[in-house]
């Protein structure tokens, strides 16, 4: 059967010092699982071939660097864009503007930041994405946490409310294998 994989990029240097957005490196820890990523990746599938599909930030590709398959890069699989807010933290973001940061809690799906976008933008931008994977064999995709929300949410069946809180951490790859009716998934951790 085939199977479709979603990991986060590893940790980025943004991740570290609690921002948003941006277009960093990873950290020293995520180079670390950038690292230990094609072994896991090759002791599951074997032999079978696979393509790796990436964003376009520098994240995603330096985690996917070391992973000997074809690979792709997405624009629609860049994270979710935070427009003004880009580069700050939650906490800053709460202080200097405090009413984005209350609508946002109010109605995380439908919230747009200022010069940017919503969830509900991301999983339009996301439909050339899920019809590609619905065509092809094996995938992995090394992707971003709202990115990754909104895929997992159209395989699993999760509603929009529920669908910006998903839990997809770091350092984590989720295994889908498509059956006739919903998804089979498990769950790889990686310690580092
Ligand atoms: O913090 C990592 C990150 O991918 C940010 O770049 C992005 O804005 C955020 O997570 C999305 O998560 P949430 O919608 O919960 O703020």
């Amino acid at each position: 059967p085939r199977k479709i994989y979603f990991s986060r990029h590893g940790e980025s240097q943004f991740n570290v010092q609690g921002k948003i957005g941006g277009d960093s490196f990873l950290s020293p820890r995520g180079e670390l699982y950038a690292a230990k990523l094609p072994g896991l990746i090759s002791d599951n599938l074997g032999g079978k071939p696979l393509t790796v599909w990436t964003s376009t930030m520098n994240r995603t590709i330096q985690t996917a660097a070391g992973l000997p398959y074809p690979k792709m890069q997405w624009k629609a699989l860049d994270e979710l864009d935070s427009g003004l807010c880009d580069g700050m933290t939650y906490e800053e973001i709460e202080q200097k503007y405090p009413e984005d940061y209350a609508n946002r809690d109010e109605d995380k799906f439908n919230y747009r930041y200022r010069g940017g976008e919503s969830y509900r933008d991301v999983v339009l931008r996301l439909e050339p994405i899920i019809m590609e994977l619905e065509r092809h064999e094996n995938i992995l995709i090394v992707g971003h946490q709202a990115i990754l929300r909104c895929i997992y949410a159209y395989f699993m069946n999760y509603d929009q409310d529920d669908l910006p809180y998903l839990k997809i951490p770091l350092h984590t790859v989720i295994e889908f294998t498509p059956k006739a009716y919903g998804c089979e998934e498990k769950r790889y951790k990686v310690d580092i």
